[in-house]
């Protein structure tokens, strides 16, 4: 189907196609939308392949316009999405595009899909190629952290090292009104922690006298927060900025007013345990520790009296420039062990998926900045005021790749707002943010092919 005349129908297509990363049957639908997605990059005029043999799905390749062209980019997106449950809580069918009241729904609709399809329309636009070489990688694997991303672009360093910068449009803003460049990314590492307490489950008509695994790992990760919220492990918070900036304070403060942050994500309240940065730009400045799921004995139909043997937890620690995941992570190891009951074993796995990312600023990255006004400038013209410069709590493992492997930055263009609920029931993206964003995206790179 041809982005350019039908892009919400493409866009449509896409979402039907359960690319989950995370799911190891879900490898055919990746390697079939990764063959779409290269198929209409060259009915599109591009050089388009699909490289295997890098992470969980196929990379789309595709490049056109001069090399040595005035202007260069790689335009990065991902094609994966995170699963779709608790599907109970969705209102309409996770992969069936719905548009409702100005919102578009489905798994994938606003990370990253939907963003993609913009980019890719936009691209269409473009009128004179002389001046312009873009090179398109869309990948698989983004939502279960890149893992052998870097691998890919280590292979082909001297294709991809000559592009002037990266340019993604998977980051988040505030409102659909509001867009952001994103300045900083944190780091992510993920993991598990497993307490064993017997051999075997028992039955519960022992209960009384012995331990049970799901308690005593409840206990156990209750003591990785203090009851602020703040983590309580020694020296998590070491190596973070002390000083913040002024400037960047007071565009988050203005932000935080003009947001009811609390309501739109659906929660009581707003922990405030950084003041004076509000709640809303914690995620920016501050690392965290959370629990994504608990587990352990029964938790099928019905009922099962047993004390069980084993329970399970997985988490996600989000880093900040300055902070080694290495160090987080033999402090995690280290907190768990000591924190074990004597009469149980503790495991703790850490995988580090990538170091946080910041922008240089003008004088490190004078490339970066020029494209980054540029890029201000077209999103004025279409929102009809200059985009905001905030930090992201979220996490690109490929971002930093860029940075470490072909010494890249990247312009971090956030148009998801945060009630678009990406990773929950219910993601959407709003059809303005779909329409501005190709427009401006469009006169981005026209000015570029200028
Ligand atoms: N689009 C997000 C990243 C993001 C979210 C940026 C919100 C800015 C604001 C991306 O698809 C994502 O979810 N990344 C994962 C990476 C992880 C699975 C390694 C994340 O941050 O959880
Ligand atoms: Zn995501």
């Amino acid at each position: 189907m041809p982005v350019g005349s039908a892009p919400l129908e493409f866009l449509g297509e896409l979402v039907a196609l359960r690319t989950i990363s995370a799911d190891p049957n879900r490898r055919p639908v990746l390697a079939y939308t990764a063959n779409l997605l290269a198929k209409t990059l060259s009915d599109m005029g591009f050089s388009a392949l699909c490289e295997e043999g890098y992470g969980p799905a196929p990379i789309v390749w595709a490049s056109r316009g001069p090399m040595g062209a005035k202007n260069s980019l790689i335009i990065y997106g991902h094609y994966d999405v995170q699963p779709e449950g608790p599907r109970a809580d969705w209102h309409s069918d996770p992969f069936q595009l719905v548009e409702l009241d100005g919102l578009l729904y489905g798994r994938g609709v606003a990370d990253d899909k939907g963003p993609i399809v913009a980019l890719l329309a936009a691209i269409g636009n473009v009128r004179n190629w002389e001046n312009l070489r873009l090179t398109v990688l869309l990948e698989g694997g983004e939502e279960v952290g890149s893992p052998e991303f870097g691998d890919f672009l280590r292979a082909h360093r001297d294709e991809l090292a000559s592009h002037l910068a990266v340019l993604s449009a998977d980051c988040g803003c505030p409102d659909e009104n509001t867009p952001t460049i994103i300045t900083c990314l944190r780091g992510i590492i993920t993991g598990e922690l497993t307490l064993r307490t017997a051999h075997r489950d028992i039955h519960s008509g022992y209960g009384g006298c012995v331990p049970n695994a799901v308690q005593e790992l409840a206990l156990l990760c209750s003591k990785f927060h203090r009851e602020d919220g703040s983590v309580a492990i020694p020296h998590f918070y070491d190596g973070i900025q002390k000083q913040i900036d002024r400037e960047e304070l007071a565009a988050v403060r203005s932000l935080a007013e003009r947001e009811e942050l609390a309501d739109i994500l659906g929660v009581g309240c707003l922990r405030d345990i950084f003041s004076p940065v509000p709640p809303r730009a914690v995620h920016g400045f501050f690392p965290s520790l959370e629990w994504n799921g608990i587990w352990g004995g029964h938790t099928g139909e019905g009922s099962k009296t047993i004390i069980p043997a084993a329970a399970y937890a997985k988490f996600s620690l989000r880093t900040v420039p300055g902070q080694s995941a290495r160090v987080l992570c033999a402090a995690l190891e280290d907190f768990a062990q000591r924190n074990c009951p004597p009469y149980g074993t503790v495991e703790l796995h850490c995988a580090i998926h990538g170091p946080a990312y910041a922008i240089g600023g003008p004088s490190e990255a004078p490339e970066l900045h020029r494209l980054l006004v540029l890029l201000e400038n077209s999103l004025a013209q279409e929102f009809g005021h200059l985009p905001l410069r905030l930090r992201e709590g979220g996490s690109i493992g490929a971002v930093s790749d860029f940075k470490e492997i072909l010494g890249l930055n990247s312009l971090l263009l956030g148009v998801v707002p945060t009630a678009s609920h990406i990773h929950a029931p219910d993601e959407n993206w709003p059809i303005q943010s779909f329409h501005k964003t190709r427009c401006a995206l469009s006169a981005f790179f026209n000015g570029l092919a200028r």
